[in-house]
């Protein structure tokens, strides 16, 4: 039976990139992003001028992404936005802006919880051959989270595992940041580390209980290990940054890996899926799809465009509630601090 194509525009304005997108059911017609460079000199994402950007960057981008999408707004159905987890003032341009045009075009509204929406890009149409059956794991990694979620279901999902203190992409940053790199340190760590010895130097793991994860502590070991090191040596830090890396890079990695390998056993799952910036790491990646061969997993990595911040996430997202006739109103407000 034929059905009526859905048109979502959605908008994401959660942390430092403000994107607009817009859906035909689960195709992508466009997904715009606007990254802020602003905050790089600063060495980490300043809320303050983020708020500032979305403000400049939120009607350019909704209109280059409708254009490109070839759509006019009457063609469509709803409008998506992030309500949360973010910066507070990040999420209150997108979600003020969303409601304006919602109100301006009578359309309805549907909110979006970021780390659902990082999920479900999986299911964006040809990101994979075949999109992950349910159940299955998915290790969200990124700047702001590092979380294990078991998906039953569009929306039953349940995190099992999380970090105490950083996420693993605060880790990475801050690591290279005591390299001396600039932020953010994870891309360049990343490079670097393809040079360098992975068992150069070892660092401690942390012992978490069940499926937490700790990346504190790390960077403080790093840092007290580099204070001696450079106190015996200046140039220790350039004469050994390619094996820094690589050494960092590897513990990183197998801390993540140890857990989401508790975690497919304890559950019995063996589809396992990617997701968040983090996602990018050649390390991770090959990780991922040793474990593929010797466990028999099926993995799931979506292009990059979908793993960083987006708004085609959020369309997607937007697209499943749509079906569910899950909508908001103009009273719903942005939550900084929002569980899954
Ligand atoms: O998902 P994302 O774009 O933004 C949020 O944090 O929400 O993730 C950005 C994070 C940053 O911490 C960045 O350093 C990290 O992902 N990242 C990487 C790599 N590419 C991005 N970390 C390690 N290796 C990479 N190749
Ligand atoms: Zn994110």
């Amino acid at each position: 039976m034929d059905r009526k194509e859905i048109h979502i525009l959605a908008i994401e304005s959660s942390c430092d990139d403000t994107s607009a997108a817009v859906l035909r059911d689960r195709a992508v017609l466009s997904n715009i992003i606007a990254t802020q460079d602003v905050h790089q000199k600063f060495g980490g994402v300043i809320p303050e001028l983020a708020s500032r950007s979305h403000q400049k960057n939120i009607v350019p981008v909704v209109k280059v992404a409708l254009e490109e999408a070839g759509i006019s707004t009457k063609e469509i159905n709803a409008i998506a936005y992030t309500r949360g987890p973010g910066l507070a003032g990040s999420l209150i341009v997108g979600s003020s802006f969303a409601k304006s045009l919602s109100l301006a075009l009578d359309l309805p509204l549907i909110e979006v919880n970021h780390m659902r929406a990082h999920i479900l890009a999986h299911f964006i149409e040809s990101v994979h051959g075949t999109a992950p059956s349910f159940p299955f794991l998915c290790l969200t990694v990124s700047g702001g989270h590092t979380q294990i979620v078991l998906v039953s279901d569009y929306f039953d999902m349940k995190v099992i595992g999380k970090t105490v203190d950083d996420a693993a992409g605060e880790a990475f940053d801050k690591i290279a940041k005591l390299f001396g790199l600039e932020y953010p340190g994870g891309p360049l760590l990343d490079k670097m580390a393809q040079r360098g010895d992975p068992d150069k130097f070892s660092f401690a793991k942390p012992k978490m209980s069940d499926l937490d994860y700790s990346f504190s502590g790390l960077k403080t070991s790093v840092l007290y290990f580099l204070r001696e090191a450079i106190e015996r040596d200046k140039g220790f830090v350039e004469n050994n940054l390619n094996d820094l890396c690589a050494s960092v890079q590897k513990t990183i990695v197998e801390i993540l890996m140890e857990k989401l390998e508790l975690a497919a056993k304890t559950h019995k799952i063996s589809h396992i899926a990617l997701a968040g910036g983090v996602s990018a790491n050649s390390a991770l990646r090959k990780e991922l799809f040793e474990q593929e061969k010797r466990l028999g997993w099926k993995t799931y990595i979506p292009p990059m465009e979908y793993c960083t911040d987006n708004a085609a996430m959020i369309g997607i997202t937007g697209y499943f509630k749509y079906r569910e006739n899950n909508f908001t109103n103009l009273s719903s407000v942005p939550t900084a601090r929002m569980s899954l």
